[in-house]
């Protein structure tokens, strides 16, 4: 997760870093480990995207259409695999300390413990849902079907300029 000053880029190697790792990572890592999956009498995999999959953080523009395509391949990937023995879950983290970008020192970030806790009693209730959502992460998850998008965008975005 990179700041990104569009105006000023100078050229994408940074942008093409965070696509390498964040989307073609994930990509890479299916093909190479469901044939393996595949042979297991139950197995999951849980891809881990982002609220700002579902609504973007401007400053952080490359990141957040990683987590967005992320979260297209999860459905698509979910959907080919559906009469497998092979789920696939959605983990939707919001903000959280850890040490992705500021996090670590920004008391608007959920703490990770809390967040921890919250996630791992999601995925104790049968059966696991598709998408984990902790109730933080639910304004962004959700923004669009509340009708508010537009609102949450621009609040969030002038929440989060100084976020680097
Ligand atoms: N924290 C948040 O607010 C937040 C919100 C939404 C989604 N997420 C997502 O949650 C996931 C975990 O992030 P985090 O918050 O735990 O961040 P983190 O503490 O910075 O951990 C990121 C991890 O990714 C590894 N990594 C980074 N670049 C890599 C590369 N090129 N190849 C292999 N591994 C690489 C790092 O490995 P090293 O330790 O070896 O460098 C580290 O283990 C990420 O997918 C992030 O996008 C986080």
């Amino acid at each position: 997760m990179r700041p990104e000053k569009l105006r000023e880029q100078k050229d994408v190697a940074d942008a093409e870093a965070i696509v390498t790792t964040n989307l073609l990572g994930p990509i890479r890592l299916t093909a190479a480990l469901l044939p393996h999956l595949q042979k297991q009498p139950r197995s999951t995999i849980i891809n881990v995207t982002s609220g700002l999959a579902f609504l973007p953080l401007a400053v952080t523009p490359t990141y957040c259409a990683t987590k967005a395509a992320l979260h297209s391949y999860t459905l698509s990937l979910r959907y080919q695999l559906k009469d497998t023995t092979t789920e696939v879950v959605e983990l939707v983290p919001p903000y959280v300390a850890t040490d992705l970008m500021s996090g670590a020192s920004d008391p608007r970030a959920m703490p990770l413990a809390a967040f921890i806790t919250e996630v791992m009693n999601i995925l104790k209730t049968q059966p696991t849902p598709p998408e984990i959502c902790v109730e933080n992460v639910k304004r962004l998850r959700f923004a669009a079907e509340s009708g508010k998008f537009d609102a949450i965008f621009q609040g969030l975005n002038a929440a989060m300029a100084d976020v680097h």
